[in-house]
């Protein structure tokens, strides 16, 4: 789908950082047909799905029961947020979408890739993103860098081994479609990183 960008990469790398960075970027220089938004959540619905899937006192939560809520939250984030800016002809900065679902769910938790592309085509139907941006950097280097993982996040405080998978699940998705995806490296400055991301959005006529 044209002008809708997703941005993905493991926990702690600084995605959302970078995105913060983005935003205050275009609206210094007045770009207002740009949305900025976020998954699992971006509505009021989806924020409340949010909650309970990051909760770390859900502990017992199923794998399934899991991948179908993140759907769930994206199946009303695209509607009341994705969908509607598109229409109005705007730019959408998504930070996470499906892709994540694919490795996090799909790969790293072991529910299946094939399954988990299939759950979330039901989910979003036509509404892929025109490109994903894959900030790289490996779970160990983002993890020692913001000092450890947040234990408060379900998802964050998971075992090493499985943020591992994630990148590595990444990495696979990547070399299976590289035209859809801009992979930046993100092991640099946060200032580093901003400018090679911009470069990418002026490449792709995205930014002016
Ligand atoms: P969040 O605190 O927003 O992390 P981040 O700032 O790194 O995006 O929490 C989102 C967590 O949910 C993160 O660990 C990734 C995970 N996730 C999935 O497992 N599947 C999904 O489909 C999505 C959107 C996120």
């Amino acid at each position: 789908m044209r002008n809708f960008i997703t941005i993905e990469g493991c926990d702690g790398v600084g995605k959302t950082y970078q995105t913060k960075l983005l935003k205050q970027y275009c609206a210094e220089r007045g770009l207002d047909n740009i949305v900025f938004t976020r998954e699992p959540g971006g509505s009021d619905i989806a924020e409340q799905i949010r909650r309970i899937i990051l909760d770390a006192n859900n502990s017992a939560m199923d794998d399934m029961c899991e991948a179908f809520l993140y759907a769930s939250s994206r199946i009303q984030h695209l509607k009341d947020i994705v969908k509607p800016a598109l229409e109005q002809g705007k730019i959408v900065f998504c930070d996470r979408f499906v892709h994540s679902s694919y490795v996090y769910q799909g790969i790293a938790r072991g529910l299946g890739l094939d399954k988990i592309v299939e759950l979330n085509r039901i989910a979003v139907g036509e509404y892929m993103p025109e490109f994903t941006i894959f900030l790289d950097l490996s779970p160990q280097d983002a993890f020692s860098r913001k000092g450890g993982a947040d234990q408060s996040d379900r998802m964050e405080a998971v075992d090493y081994a499985f943020h591992a998978k994630v990148y590595s699940g990444y990495k696979q998705l990547i070399a299976a479609d590289p035209d859809k995806f801009e992979v930046i490296d993100a092991s640099g400055s946060v200032e580093q990183t901003q400018r090679k991301l911009r470069e990418v959005l002026i490449k792709r006529g995205i930014l002016k």
